[in-house]
């Protein structure tokens, strides 16, 4: 893979980044994950505007310009020939002379910047065509979860222990209401309402979400954005997760417990389909 370090194309076995990285040592990095279909940016204009307001929050500066950004997932797509998957970027703080808790000046330190592809097929799968279980974990997270910050040992931790329960994903719960998946929203339908938790700095303001709830307002949908418990969710018709991989991903099972007849539902597929249709 042809990679981008900090103004350079490179073999991904060259890249190289500092020790001393805030984004290595703090995690003072934030970052974006923007799909590709058929060789097309799906909504670069919203992961660009998220990472400006991410980056605004943390009082960080961008070493490039969004033109620049735009023009740098291009690069890579075309270098890597990438028909279907991603593009990974994260931002730091840069490299201070030393780890140091206090932030060092921006216009002595320039942020880092890195950006690779990921080969992945979002159109099709098992996981897709059976749904995936998940369980609960409370959610000990910090609580700025609308910027989106590259401290993800706890979502990673948490998928882990999904994992060793044989599900796929966690579901997040703070003072008893779901707030959102390790890395995706969460939402259920009960009589054909769409119910999802609605935006604030405790989850992440999804990019695919912001484009489902759209398109399901113009397909004359209902949606309630409020927090719902996971018991509710158990005896909803039908659950499902977003993010810019997993686009509208059926869940089947919450903690042991079938959701509807434990098949992908209708809702969450139909939102499939128009955004795959719309948003190429
Ligand atoms: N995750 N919530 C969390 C905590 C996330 O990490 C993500 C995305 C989302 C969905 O956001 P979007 O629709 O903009 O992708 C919600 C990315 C895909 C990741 O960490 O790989």
């Amino acid at each position: 893979r042809t990679v981008y370090v900090n103004g350079d194309y490179l073999p991904e076995t060259e890249a190289k980044v500092s020790i001393f990285d805030r984004g290595f040592l703090m995690a003072d990095a934030v970052y974006e994950v923007t799909s590709v279909l058929g060789g097309k940016l799906i909504d670069f204009q919203g992961h660009a505007a998220r990472l400006q307001r991410s980056l605004g929050e943390l009082e960080m500066i961008s070493p490039v310009t969004m033109d620049e950004l735009l023009e740098i997932h291009h690069q890579l797509i075309a270098r890597n020939d990438l028909d279907e998957g991603g593009i990974y970027l994260q931002i730091t703080r840069g490299a201070g002379p030393d780890r140091d808790f206090v932030w060092p000046d921006p216009e002595e330190v320039k942020g880092g910047i890195v950006l690779f592809t990921f080969a992945k097929k979002l159109t099709a799968g098992k996981s897709l065509d059976e749904g995936i279980k998940v369980v609960s974990m409370e959610d000990i997270r910090w609580g700025r979860r609308d910027i989106k910050t590259t401290q993800l040992l706890y979502p990673s931790f948490a998928k882990m222990q999904a994992k060793k329960k044989g599900a796929a994903d966690a579901w997040l719960v703070e003072d008893g209401f779901v707030t959102e998946g390790s890395s995706n929203n969460a939402y259920i339908v009960k009589d054909g309402v769409i119910i999802t938790r609605q935006l604030s700095t405790d989850i992440l303001h999804g990019i695919t979400r912001a484009s489902i709830l759209k398109f399901a307002a113009e397909a004359q949908m209902k949606v309630e954005e409020r927090p719902f418990t996971i018991e509710e969710a158990q005896q909803a018709d039908e659950a499902f997760a977003t993010s810019a991989t997993g686009f509208s991903q059926p869940v089947v099972e919450i903690d042991g417990v079938r959701i509807g007849d434990g098949k992908p539902g209708p809702v969450s597929r139909r939102l499939r389909e128009i955004y795959m249709e719309e948003m190429p």
